[in-house]
């Protein structure tokens, strides 16, 4: 397990697990916005890690072309702790 933390709270994820970083912090009550329920289209999920390092980026999300140290938490699972904020 994994250490992440979201706008002033601690999450523990399982950096083994097939599940987004999306799904496993919203399984623990963090209030992300998907408005696209995952698909990789909506950006309403996207993060800007402060530190900490991610699974590589999906082509979903180089084709969307994101500003530095932002990622789409539906794309993404955690490889070590995390410092993250919710963009919207
Ligand atoms: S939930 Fe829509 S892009 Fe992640």
């Amino acid at each position: 397990m994994v250490t992440v933390h979201l706008n002033g709270k601690d999450y523990e994820v399982d950096e083994t697990s097939d599940e987004s970083l999306m799904e496993q912090l919203k399984s623990q009550g963090a209030e992300i916005v998907a408005a696209c329920g995952g698909a990789g289209i909506c950006q309403t999920c996207a993060i800007n890690v402060k530190s900490g390092e991610l699974t590589e980026k999906t082509e979903t999300e180089e084709m969307m072309d994101l500003p530095e140290g932002h990622r789409l938490s539906c794309q993404c699972r955690a490889k070590t702790d995390l410092d993250i904020d919710l963009i919207y």
